[in-house]
């Protein structure tokens, strides 16, 4: 996580941005650590990276790049200019942790990946393109890492990322939003999750979408008593956290954490492979 200390909305990139509407920062502070000790609570680990000064949306560490389990990074490249300094210190930060780093491109040179766009899932890495991410970055993926990589067309500016309109919450289950998706994709997403809870416009609109489950526990930032049903149905405890001054930027819980122990061993295949939505 990256603590919002310098959390402001400077510029506008996505619908929820508006540059006459800044988070309080006293509150702000108050619900990231609500988050934080959260997560300790539900018996997660917690890395803090200092935000830079500079990169004002670096408090969506969800972001910063892509790792996994055995210590592998794919850095982000950032579709817009303004973010780009945030992987200067996510490099130093993942290098100097271990991890191996690689690139799908830098400074604009290269296909945009942006980390909020990928989970693993299934049998393969699904990765959200369009909006953020681009199709080539799908492939770079593939083939550095050797791994199968699903992508989803995402239609919807309003759910630019992946992690706004599907999140996994146990081996089959995810919540999804297939508006998000345009119709070849929602067929792939069909596929890639036997058993979808499909959110209605406003529980995806509420965020609810982006989730974190930590073991047992899902903390959410809105949960309607339809979905609480379903999720404790499940054997999930639900915690929900207001975290309204990070909506202001377009993001809520789970943008605003990275996890570090994505698993890539069951997705593995030689050479690599990309199936994209026809
Ligand atoms: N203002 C940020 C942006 O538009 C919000 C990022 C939200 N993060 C996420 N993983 N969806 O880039």
């Amino acid at each position: 996580m990256v603590r919002p200390d310098h959390y402001r909305i400077d510029y506008v990139i996505n619908p929820y941005m508006s540059t006459q509407d800044q988070p309080d920062p006293e509150l702000a502070t108050k619900q990231w650590e609500s988050l934080r000790q959260a997560i300790v609570d539900a018996g997660g680990t917690v890395e803090v990276l200092e935000q830079r000064p500079d990169s004002p949306d670096m408090v969506y560490a969800m972001n910063v790049g892509l790792a996994t389990a055995d210590g592998r990074a794919m850095l982000s490249h950032m579709r817009f200019e303004p973010r780009r300094k945030e992987s200067l210190s996510a490099a130093e930060w993942f290098t100097s942790n271990g991890f191996a780093l690689s690139r799908t491109g830098s400074e604009g040179v290269g296909p945009h990946f942006e980390s909020g766009d990928a989970f693993v899932f299934g049998d393969a890495l699904v990765v959200g393109y369009g909006h953020r991410s681009e199709a080539l970055a799908l492939k770079h993926l593939a083939t550095e890492w050797n791994i199968r990589v699903r992508g989803l067309r995402i239609a919807h500016e309003g759910m630019y990322h992946l992690d706004l309109p599907f999140c996994p919450v146990d081996s089959t289950h995810a919540m999804v939003y297939p508006p998000a998706f345009d119709a070849a994709s929602r067929v792939q997403l069909e596929q890639i999750v036997p058993d979808p809870i499909v959110l209605t416009d406003e529980e995806a609109f509420a965020f609810s979408g982006n989730s974190v489950v930590v073991g047992e526990t899902i903390l959410m930032p809105d949960c309607s008593p339809r979905l609480r049903e379903i999720l404790t149905g499940l054997g999930l405890r639900v915690v929900v956290l207001d975290l309204s001054e990070f909506h202001k930027g377009g993001g809520s819980a789970r943008c605003m954490t990275n996890p570090l122990d994505f698993d890539l061993s069951g997705i593995g295949i030689p050479g690599g492979e990309v199936i994209l939505p026809d």
